[in-house]
């Protein structure tokens, strides 16, 4: 039988992990799993906060009944719907069948469209107050961080702030579940990766959320995926989504290009090797055929350079380029440098479009010089697109 976990007197983290999906929301890798967490309040009434997956439902009752030993739970939190949360719903009222959901208004209707539920809900107000007994749980919306139903549960006598996927890793926890007792090297990349990919484009959200939370007197952080924070840890994990709420980058460049035969790829290390010729240390080059958008999106996060470059296909941009414009614009990432180049035979201008209207939205300092190579790289067009990372390399380090 699994067992809970102690965070805190009577508070417990009754989570699973997951090492077997691919891709988290069937879309962002998870190259070292992920967990659910959930928590349990152990109380005069007792309290789940958030819940787990469906199909781990098994192991998260184990942990949950290695507490209450046959009692029943009272009260399910829903901080926030999405099915990774929330799709065990209908199996726990099976087990508890008088539990009664608590949440506000928009996530009870959310409730209801999943999974039919409407009976034995408590609608809560953001402010308000539940008293479990000797815990206290008090509700803050965070809306669109990243739903619109999003809430955070406070617990007043403990300053634990159940966060849901506010301040959220991607990784499973191996054994331990605070941040002190595990190296964070990982979990801090993974943290940056969840927030490139879940929340990056709901930033000013965030910043209005922090802002809110500035006001508690916030001890531990009890979030929905990864490590849980406390000590410095907390102070850490708010400073670290202050920065990218705030789009702050380091002085690094991301270059991603699509190539079918090479030439594009020539002119992406031509482009690299204007930028480490120019003092920037920090390059990333990625192949849009065969990277990971997660990967390539964590870090044009942090990258005040961006460089995008496509060979045409089909008289248009090539394809794998699509969803890497397509994240970065729906991420609505700005405040960067960016530069584009194209490569093309018989169809001039087809193949930089997509980057050209990209280039043309608020937010970007685009480098004037547009490259466009005819087939293959000239030495002229190698030394203007080594120009275009010299140009890129003075605007990184200003
Ligand atoms: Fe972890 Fe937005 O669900």
């Amino acid at each position: 039988m699994l067992k809970a976990i102690s965070v805190a007197e009577n508070i417990w983290w009754v989570g699973v992990n997951d090492r077997k999906t691919h891709l988290f929301e069937n879309l962002w890798s998870l190259p070292y799993g992920v967990s659910y967490n959930s928590y349990l309040i152990d109380d005069e009434k007792v309290a789940l906060i958030d819940g787990v997956k469906a199909e781990f439902f098994g192991e998260y009752l184990e942990r949950i009944q290695s507490i209450l030993n046959g009692r029943p739970v009272d009260y399910l939190i829903v901080n926030h719907v999405e099915p990774d949360h929330s799709s065990a719903i209908r199996m726990l009222r099976q087990v508890y069948p008088n539990i009664t959901i608590v949440s506000n208004k928009q996530a009870l209707n959310f409730v209801k469209q999943f999974y039919g539920e409407s009976a034995s809900t408590k609608e809560v107000k953001d402010g308000e107050t539940l008293d479990l007994g000797a815990h206290k749980l008090t509700f803050a919306a965070i809306p669109m961080v990243h739903w619109p139903e999003t809430m955070v549960s406070f617990e007043s006598t403990t300053g634990i702030v159940f966060s849901c996927d506010a301040f959220g890793s991607y990784g499973a926890l191996n054994g331990g579940i605070f941040d002190d007792e595990m190296d964070m090297h990982v979990f801090t990349a993974e943290t940056r990766r969840y927030y490139a990919t879940i929340v990056g484009r709901f930033s000013t959200n965030v910043q209005a959320a922090l802002k809110k939370a500035s006001a508690l007197p916030i001890k531990m952080i009890c979030p929905s995926h990864g490590p849980i924070h406390r000590g410095e840890g907390v102070a850490k994990v708010v400073a670290l989504y202050d920065s990218l709420s705030r789009q702050e980058t380091t002085k690094s460049a991301t270059i991603v290009y699509g190539s079918m035969y090479g030439n594009t790829a020539h002119m992406a290390e031509c482009i690299a090797d204007g930028l480490r010729a120019n003092g920037v240390e920090d390059i990333k080059v990625y192949d849009a055929s065969t990277a990971d958008l997660s990967w390539i999106i964590r870090d044009v996060w942090r990258s005040k350079g961006i460089a995008l470059l496509s060979c045409c296909y089909n008289m248009g941009m090539f394809p794998a380029m699509f969803p890497v414009v397509e994240k970065i614009d729906n991420c609505k990432v700005s405040g960067r440098v960016l530069a584009i180049a194209g490569c093309y035979t018989w169809s001039k201008g087809a193949e930089i479009k997509p980057l050209q209207e990209l280039a043309a939205k608020p937010g970007w300092d685009l480098i004037d010089s547009v490259v466009e190579v005819k087939s293959c790289a000239t030495e002229a067009d190698e030394a203007a697109l080594r120009e275009v990372g010299a140009q890129m390399a003075k605007k990184i380090l200003a």
